[in-house]
Order: structure tokens, then sequence, then C-alpha cells
């Protein structure tokens, strides 16, 4: 390393001067911890909440310039995956790190259709949900229940073993969610069809009824699969985050997958799409955006949902596909009333002066709740959408972090800002 690759600190507590190496655009935070102010000084630590700027990990995943509105998976712009590529294609990029030959994504199709199917013990715990269960929940609480079937999957270490459960999850994950969404209206659990694709399949399990044979529309078909491929990773969010913290303490995949399913679930990340549609509702008319807009730069608590993102500060590559899709859905489905109050919020917004100067544009899911509306899925149905095709993407970054040897049990620090030392107080002597 070139000796200029470093950064010099001096500690004017003490006049001590330090030098640490800078690789790949970083410090190591450990590296800070020899700087102490004496020889009782734990050493030095840095305060990041929300991890601001703290890399916590190495990845050869996925990349993001959010100042230049860039996704790639694997090195693969997002736009030509959304042409070109299947969901199971990229899950199958995402997850091995090449496009897979003909044979193997014949192959790898074959695997995951054939373990779309459930142990039918599984239904008992889906009918002990309340017919209003939210599905989200039902999702969370079945990928837990689902990894008990299974308890080998705790061997996380055996290559073999922990492919099986990645199909296994990726798979089920479909079936799971349609099951879920079949038990809120009450209608008798439709099979896979082996002869359908993911997304066709998917479909299937959710709005079959009394046809022998399911047949999705293939343009339906089509857009469900692109917006799979344009919510299967994107890097370290939230979830993904929730997803490596619990799995560095080498639980097995279904916990941690839950548990990263139910940090997705909150409405400022898989639950935006949903909190969209409820706010292009309240709005009601065009009309009324001028006031809405107000009330957003107010800031008495009302955002504009499925606007600004916490790297993307230009545009969100996804937003730009998905508004397309979403003409391509509308052709087949009609026009969402929605529509028109979307676009003239999105074109006030973009000139207003409050947002540009926050960077805040349209994200994923601004569009996202509108195709889905239009598909007919329910709002509870959202963040059940977008959980699906991001398990490829956590397991992908699990599997990454369990390989990795520079990993161990999360662990953050922090600042202590309670009590000092006191003795316990009795209940006769506390204040009333
Ligand atoms: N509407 C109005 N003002 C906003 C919005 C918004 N949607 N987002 C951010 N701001 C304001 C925020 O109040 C702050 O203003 P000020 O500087 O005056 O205090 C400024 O913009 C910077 O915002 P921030 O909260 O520091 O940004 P962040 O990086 O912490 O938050 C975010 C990112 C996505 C949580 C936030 O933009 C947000 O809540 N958006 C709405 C929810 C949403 O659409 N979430 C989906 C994210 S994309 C899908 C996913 O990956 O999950």
């Amino acid at each position: 390393m070139a000796s200029s690759d470093t950064l010099t600190i001096t500690d004017n507590r003490t006049g001590k001067t330090y030098e640490l190496p800078i690789s790949e655009g970083t410090i190591r935070a450990i590296d800070l911890r020899q700087i102490k102010s004496g020889a009782e000084d734990f050493g030095l630590m840095t305060y990041d909440p929300a991890f601001m700027n703290t890399a916590a990990c190495r990845s050869a995943i996925t990349f993001i310039d959010g100042d230049k509105g860039i996704l790639e998976y694997r090195g693969y712009p997002i736009e030509q995956l959304a042409e070109k590529s299947t969901y199971l294609e990229t899950a199958y990029l995402l997850l091995k790190g090449e496009l897979p030959n003909e044979s193997q994504l014949k192959e790898w199709q074959h695997t995951i259709t054939y373990h779309t199917i459930l142990n039918e013990n599984l239904k008992g715990v889906l009918d002990s949900f309340r017919y209003n269960a939210h599905p989200m929940g039902m999702l969370i609480s079945m990928i837990s229940a689902l990894g008990t079937f299974y308890p080998e999957a705790k061997n996380i270490y055996d290559e073999e073993v922990r492919h099986k459960q990645i199909e296994r999850l990726i798979a089920k994950m479909i079936t799971i969610a349609a099951f879920g969404y079949r038990h809120m209206v009450g209608m008798p659990y439709a099979y896979p069809d082996n002869d359908l694709s993911y997304p066709g399949n998917f479909l299937n399990m959710m709005y079959k009824t009394t046809e022998v044979k399911y047949q999705p529309h293939p343009a339906l078909e089509r857009a469900l699969d692109v917006l799979f491929i344009l919510h299967a990773d994107h890097e370290q969010n939230c979830s993904t985050s929730a997803m490596r913290s619990i799995g560095s303490s080498q639980v097995d995949p279904y916990s941690a997958v839950a548990g990263a399913a139910a940090a997705l679930y909150g409405p400022l990340h898989g639950g935006a799409n949903e909190q969209v549609i409820r706010m292009l509702t309240e709005i009601g008319s065009i009309s009324n955006i001028p006031d809405f807009i107000k009330r957003v730069k107010a800031g008495d608590g009302v955002k504009l949902m499925g606007f600004g993102h916490r790297v993307y500060k230009n545009y969100d590559p996804r937003a730009k596909i998905i508004k397309k899709v979403a003409y391509e859905v509308f052709d087949v489905t009609g026009k969402s009333p929605l529509l028109d109050i979307a676009l003239e919020l999105e074109k006030i917004a973009l000139e207003d002066e409050y947002f540009v100067k926050r960077k805040l544009y349209p994200n994923v899911d601004f569009y996202s709740g509108l195709i889905y509306q239009a598909m007919q899925f329910p709002m509870d149905m959202f963040p059940v959408l977008f959980a699906i095709p991001r398990v490829s993407g956590w397991l992908s970054q699990w599997q990454e972090m369990l390989l990795d040897s520079d990993q161990k049990i999360a662990r953050p620090r922090q600042i202590f800002t309670g009590s000092a030392r006191r003795d316990y107080v009795g209940m006769g002597e506390r204040k009333a």
C-alpha cells in the first residue's frame, strides 16, 4: 500500500498522532480503538445511528450509485435484466454470481418449480389465523413455521443443506404468499401447477377458481416477473441488514428470512407501496393536490409516500422501469383511477423547490402499488409482493456473509446515557 493511502489523525486531547490505513475508500473502525485519552479509556469509537456512513460488509452482489441512479446485480444493469431476464434467472445470478447457461437454467427452473408444494400440516398453521389477519403477519409466521419442517436447516455450513433450503425458500414463498391470500378471502387453497412459470404459478395459486387449468395473462405474468426482478436485491437496506444481523448468530435461514420479512413490513420500507395507494386515495382528486403538498411541506408528519430514498439522490432507476410497466399493465386491465392523481402529484413535486432541494424523487414504490392494484391484489398484499423476490437477495447476502471470514456475530456498541451506578430502592422508599 502506498503511504499516501493513509489517514493521519491527531488527538488533541493527548497531542498524539496516528496513521490509519485507507483501503477501498474506508478506514477500519477498529483501528480507532488504539486512540485513547488515557490508560483507562476504552478507545475511540464512531457514532453512526442508522448506519448513515458505515460499511458493515464487503459485498460483490449489488452495486448502487445513488448520485447517478445506477443499480446493477453482479455487474448487470437493472434495465437490461428487466428487459431480457426472468426473475428466476436473476435469482440464480444473485446467488451464484454468474448467469446460468441453458442447462443450468433449465435445472434451476425445474428444481424451484418442484419445490413449490407445501407440507399439508402448514395449512393448519394458516387456518389458525383470523380472517382479517394481515397477510404480511401470516407470511412472517409461515416462513418461521416452514423452518420447523427442516431441522437439518441449522447446518448452515453444509453447502448441500444450505442450497436445499435456498431452493425451498425461493420456491415456497409464492405458495405461502398465495395461501395467505386465499385464507384471507375464504377461498380454497389452489395448489401449484408445474406447467407454469414462477410468476404464472403465483397468479394461478392466487386467482384460480373452478377452471380446470388456470392460464395467466401473458402481459400480466411478464409484468409481475419484471417487478420481481426489480425487487430482488438492493444491497444493505433495512431488511437485508436485518437478515445479515440475524444470520450472523448462525441461526437457520428460515428464522433469518422471517426476521428480514418483519423488517420489510414497516411503512418506511416495503410497506411504502401500500401507503402510496392510501395517500392517493386520501387525496381523492387532482384539485386536492396543492393542499396536500402544503401539508407535506409544513412538516406536520405528512410525507409524500413513494418519494425519497436514502441512497438515490438523483432518481431511482427502478421507478423509471416501473412507470413503463404500469402502462403495459393498464393496457390490459384499464387505467387505474388513481393514475391521474399520481402523475399530477409527481409533476408538481418534481418542480417544487422543497422536493428539488432535498433531492426527493419517486422511488420504486410510487408506481408499483398502482400496478398491483390494477392486477387485483388487495393493498395488504403489496408488502408480500415485495418480500417474494427479495428472498433471493436476502439469501444471497446471507450466504455471502456466512462465507466471509471478516464477519462475526453482529454486535454494535453504544454510548451509554443512563444513570450512573445506584443502589436498589425498596418499594416503601420510592416516591409516589
Ligand atoms: N416526503 C416529504 N419529505 C421528505 C420525504 C418524503 N417522502 N422523504 C424525506 N423527506 C424530507 C425529510 O423530512 C428531510 O427534510 P429536512 O431536511 O427538512 O428535515 C429530508 O427530506 C431528508 O430526509 P431524510 O428523512 O433525512 O431521508 P432518509 O434518507 O433518512 O429517508 C426515506 C429515506 C425513504 C425513509 C424517506 O425518504 C421516506 O420516508 N420516504 C417515504 C417512504 C417511502 O417511500 N419509502 C420507500 C423507500 S424505497 C423502497 C425501499 O427500499 O424500501
